[in-house]
Protein backbone atom coordinates (compact mmCIF):
# COMPACT_ATOMS: atom_id res chain seq x y z
CA UNK A 1 0.00 0.00 0.00
CA UNK A 2 1.04 3.55 -0.39
CA UNK A 3 2.11 5.55 2.44
CA UNK A 4 4.17 8.95 2.46
CA UNK A 5 3.16 11.25 0.26
CA UNK A 6 0.28 10.31 -0.42
CA UNK A 7 -1.55 13.02 1.24
CA UNK A 8 -0.03 16.16 -0.55
CA UNK A 9 -0.58 13.57 -3.93
CA UNK A 10 -4.17 14.30 -3.55
CA UNK A 11 -4.11 17.75 -2.48
CA UNK A 12 -2.36 18.68 -5.60
CA UNK A 13 -4.94 16.97 -7.42
CA UNK A 14 -7.32 18.40 -6.07
CA UNK A 15 -6.30 22.27 -6.54
CA UNK A 16 -5.72 21.09 -9.99
CA UNK A 17 -9.24 19.68 -10.18
CA UNK A 18 -10.73 23.14 -8.74
CA UNK A 19 -8.76 25.33 -11.43
CA UNK A 20 -9.81 23.26 -14.33
CA UNK A 21 -12.93 23.62 -12.61
CA UNK A 22 -13.18 27.08 -12.74
CA UNK A 23 -11.51 27.83 -16.78
CA UNK A 24 -14.32 25.31 -17.59
CA UNK A 25 -17.07 27.54 -16.13
CA UNK A 26 -15.45 30.85 -17.66
CA UNK A 27 -15.14 28.85 -21.05
CA UNK A 28 -18.71 27.61 -20.56
CA UNK A 29 -20.28 31.63 -19.97
CA UNK A 30 -18.06 33.08 -22.73
CA UNK A 31 -19.69 30.07 -25.25
CA UNK A 32 -22.95 30.60 -23.86
CA UNK A 33 -22.60 34.23 -24.63
CA UNK A 34 -21.68 33.44 -28.14
CA UNK A 35 -23.70 30.93 -29.09
CA UNK A 36 -26.76 32.02 -27.31
CA UNK A 37 -27.48 28.67 -25.81
CA UNK A 38 -26.71 26.26 -23.26
CA UNK A 39 -24.09 24.27 -24.04
CA UNK A 40 -23.47 21.97 -21.01
CA UNK A 41 -25.90 19.68 -18.93
CA UNK A 42 -23.30 18.69 -16.15
CA UNK A 43 -19.55 18.86 -15.05
CA UNK A 44 -18.35 15.91 -12.74
CA UNK A 45 -15.11 15.22 -10.93
CA UNK A 46 -13.53 12.51 -9.26
CA UNK A 47 -9.65 11.89 -8.07
CA UNK A 48 -9.04 8.13 -8.02
CA UNK A 49 -8.94 6.34 -5.13
CA UNK A 50 -5.64 4.75 -3.15
CA UNK A 51 -6.55 1.68 -4.28
CA UNK A 52 -7.28 2.06 -7.67
CA UNK A 53 -4.22 4.18 -7.94
CA UNK A 54 -2.06 1.13 -6.82
CA UNK A 55 -3.95 -1.47 -9.17
CA UNK A 56 -2.76 0.94 -11.87
CA UNK A 57 0.65 1.23 -10.73
CA UNK A 58 0.90 -2.74 -10.57
CA UNK A 59 -0.57 -3.05 -13.90
CA UNK A 60 1.91 -0.72 -15.29
CA UNK A 61 4.52 -3.48 -13.40
CA UNK A 62 5.69 -0.37 -11.09
CA UNK A 63 5.82 -0.36 -7.62
CA UNK A 64 2.81 1.37 -5.87
CA UNK A 65 4.48 4.34 -4.82
CA UNK A 66 3.55 8.21 -5.03
CA UNK A 67 6.63 9.13 -7.00
CA UNK A 68 6.19 6.36 -9.73
CA UNK A 69 1.77 7.65 -9.64
CA UNK A 70 3.42 11.50 -10.09
CA UNK A 71 5.35 10.70 -12.76
CA UNK A 72 3.36 7.73 -14.77
CA UNK A 73 -0.47 8.31 -13.91
CA UNK A 74 -1.91 11.09 -15.85
CA UNK A 75 -6.02 10.41 -15.19
CA UNK A 76 -5.31 10.74 -10.94
CA UNK A 77 -7.95 13.65 -11.31
CA UNK A 78 -10.46 13.45 -13.85
CA UNK A 79 -13.74 15.32 -15.06
CA UNK A 80 -16.63 14.53 -17.54
CA UNK A 81 -17.79 16.98 -19.38
CA UNK A 82 -21.57 16.36 -20.14
CA UNK A 83 -22.26 18.63 -23.41
CA UNK A 84 -25.93 19.31 -24.66
CA UNK A 85 -24.74 18.92 -28.11
CA UNK A 86 -21.78 17.14 -30.07
CA UNK A 87 -20.84 20.81 -31.91
CA UNK A 88 -20.78 21.54 -28.33
CA UNK A 89 -18.06 19.79 -27.53
CA UNK A 90 -16.16 21.14 -30.43
CA UNK A 91 -16.44 24.68 -29.20
CA UNK A 92 -15.65 23.67 -25.50
CA UNK A 93 -12.53 21.88 -26.71
CA UNK A 94 -11.48 24.82 -29.21
CA UNK A 95 -11.99 27.17 -26.03
CA UNK A 96 -9.65 25.33 -23.62
CA UNK A 97 -6.94 25.24 -26.13
CA UNK A 98 -6.70 29.01 -25.93
CA UNK A 99 -6.46 29.01 -21.81
CA UNK A 100 -2.71 30.07 -20.70
CA UNK A 101 -2.79 28.30 -17.74
CA UNK A 102 -3.73 25.45 -19.05
CA UNK A 103 -1.49 22.99 -21.09
CA UNK A 104 -2.94 20.27 -23.39
CA UNK A 105 -0.80 17.72 -23.27
CA UNK A 106 -2.59 15.28 -25.62
CA UNK A 107 -5.92 15.01 -26.89
CA UNK A 108 -8.41 11.68 -28.11
CA UNK A 109 -10.86 12.61 -30.51
CA UNK A 110 -13.16 9.08 -30.04
CA UNK A 111 -15.84 11.06 -31.60
CA UNK A 112 -14.33 11.32 -35.04
CA UNK A 113 -12.82 8.51 -34.52
CA UNK A 114 -15.15 6.06 -32.18
CA UNK A 115 -13.57 3.13 -30.42
CA UNK A 116 -13.80 -0.21 -32.01
CA UNK A 117 -16.51 -0.74 -28.96
CA UNK A 118 -18.51 2.24 -30.12
CA UNK A 119 -16.93 4.50 -27.63
CA UNK A 120 -17.30 7.97 -28.10
CA UNK A 121 -15.75 10.86 -26.62
CA UNK A 122 -13.52 13.62 -26.58
CA UNK A 123 -10.36 13.03 -24.12
CA UNK A 124 -7.83 15.61 -22.96
CA UNK A 125 -4.72 15.26 -20.93
CA UNK A 126 -4.47 18.88 -19.44
CA UNK A 127 -1.47 20.16 -17.03
CA UNK A 128 -1.85 22.94 -14.81
CA UNK A 129 1.02 24.89 -12.67
CA UNK A 130 0.37 23.74 -9.05
CA UNK A 131 2.82 25.02 -6.16
CA UNK A 132 5.47 25.21 -9.19
CA UNK A 133 5.11 21.33 -10.25
CA UNK A 134 2.64 20.49 -13.60
CA UNK A 135 -0.38 18.17 -12.22
CA UNK A 136 -2.05 16.71 -14.93
CA UNK A 137 -5.77 16.28 -15.03
CA UNK A 138 -7.78 14.13 -17.46
CA UNK A 139 -10.96 15.63 -19.37
CA UNK A 140 -13.55 13.29 -21.20
CA UNK A 141 -16.15 15.59 -22.92
CA UNK A 142 -19.25 13.77 -24.86
CA UNK A 143 -22.84 14.28 -24.98
CA UNK A 144 -25.74 13.36 -22.86
CA UNK A 145 -25.94 10.15 -25.18
CA UNK A 146 -22.59 9.27 -25.28
CA UNK A 147 -22.65 9.37 -21.64
CA UNK A 148 -25.74 7.13 -21.05
CA UNK A 149 -24.14 4.34 -23.64
CA UNK A 150 -20.51 4.73 -21.85
CA UNK A 151 -22.23 4.34 -18.26
CA UNK A 152 -24.26 0.74 -19.72
CA UNK A 153 -21.56 -0.49 -21.79
CA UNK A 154 -19.05 0.11 -18.64
CA UNK A 155 -21.25 -1.84 -16.84
CA UNK A 156 -21.68 -4.83 -19.19
CA UNK A 157 -18.24 -5.08 -19.86
CA UNK A 158 -17.43 -4.90 -15.62
CA UNK A 159 -20.13 -7.99 -15.41
CA UNK A 160 -18.41 -9.71 -17.42
CA UNK A 161 -14.98 -9.49 -16.24
CA UNK A 162 -13.76 -7.33 -19.56
CA UNK A 163 -15.07 -9.87 -21.87
CA UNK A 164 -18.60 -8.96 -23.36
CA UNK A 165 -20.16 -11.82 -25.49
CA UNK A 166 -19.83 -10.97 -28.80
CA UNK A 167 -24.02 -10.95 -29.46
CA UNK A 168 -24.16 -7.84 -26.86
CA UNK A 169 -20.93 -6.02 -27.90
CA UNK A 170 -22.36 -6.11 -31.64
CA UNK A 171 -25.77 -5.05 -30.04
CA UNK A 172 -23.64 -1.90 -28.08
CA UNK A 173 -21.87 -0.96 -31.47
CA UNK A 174 -25.46 -0.72 -33.54
CA UNK A 175 -26.96 0.82 -30.48
CA UNK A 176 -23.65 3.67 -30.12
CA UNK A 177 -24.27 4.63 -34.20
CA UNK A 178 -28.16 5.13 -33.66
CA UNK A 179 -27.03 7.52 -30.25
CA UNK A 180 -24.50 9.39 -32.88
CA UNK A 181 -27.56 9.58 -35.70
CA UNK A 182 -29.56 10.52 -32.56
CA UNK A 183 -27.54 13.55 -31.29
CA UNK A 184 -26.93 14.96 -35.31
CA UNK A 185 -31.17 15.06 -35.21
CA UNK A 186 -31.29 16.66 -31.82
CA UNK A 187 -28.43 18.89 -32.52
CA UNK A 188 -30.68 19.99 -35.88
CA UNK A 189 -34.02 20.27 -34.21
CA UNK A 190 -31.64 22.76 -31.55
CA UNK A 191 -30.58 24.52 -34.65
CA UNK A 192 -33.83 25.43 -36.14
CA UNK A 193 -34.70 27.02 -32.69
CA UNK A 194 -32.12 29.35 -32.69
CA UNK A 195 -32.70 30.40 -36.28
CA UNK A 196 -36.91 31.18 -35.15
CA UNK A 197 -35.39 33.07 -32.19
CA UNK A 198 -33.27 35.35 -33.78
P1 LIG B 1 -6.60 4.11 -19.45
O1 LIG B 1 -5.39 3.35 -19.00
O2 LIG B 1 -7.90 3.43 -19.10
O3 LIG B 1 -6.57 5.53 -19.00
O4 LIG B 1 -6.57 4.06 -21.04
P2 LIG B 1 -5.81 4.99 -22.08
O5 LIG B 1 -4.68 5.70 -21.44
O6 LIG B 1 -5.55 4.19 -23.32
O7 LIG B 1 -6.88 6.11 -22.37
P3 LIG B 1 -8.22 6.08 -23.19
O8 LIG B 1 -8.30 7.47 -23.72
O9 LIG B 1 -8.31 4.97 -24.17
O10 LIG B 1 -9.36 5.80 -22.12
C1 LIG B 1 -9.40 6.40 -20.86
C2 LIG B 1 -10.79 6.34 -20.25
O11 LIG B 1 -11.80 6.47 -21.25
C3 LIG B 1 -11.16 5.07 -19.55
O12 LIG B 1 -10.70 5.06 -18.23
C4 LIG B 1 -12.69 5.11 -19.61
O13 LIG B 1 -13.21 6.05 -18.66
C5 LIG B 1 -12.93 5.69 -20.97
N1 LIG B 1 -13.08 4.67 -22.02
C6 LIG B 1 -12.20 4.37 -22.98
N2 LIG B 1 -12.65 3.40 -23.80
C7 LIG B 1 -13.87 3.03 -23.33
C8 LIG B 1 -14.86 2.07 -23.74
O14 LIG B 1 -14.71 1.32 -24.73
N3 LIG B 1 -16.00 2.00 -23.00
C9 LIG B 1 -16.22 2.79 -21.93
N4 LIG B 1 -17.38 2.67 -21.26
N5 LIG B 1 -15.32 3.73 -21.52
C10 LIG B 1 -14.15 3.84 -22.20
MG1 LIG C 1 -8.05 6.20 -17.43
Amino acid sequence: MMTGGFDRLLQLHGEALAVVFARIDEVRRQIEREDGFEVIDQVRSRIKTPQSIENKLRGLGLEPTCAHAQEHLRDIAGIRIIALYAKAVESLVRALRTLPDLTIVTEKDYIGCPKPSGYRSYHLIVAVQIEGEPVFVEIQLRTQAMDFWASLEHKVRYKYHGHIPQHLSDELAKVADQIAQLDQRMFLIQEIISLINE
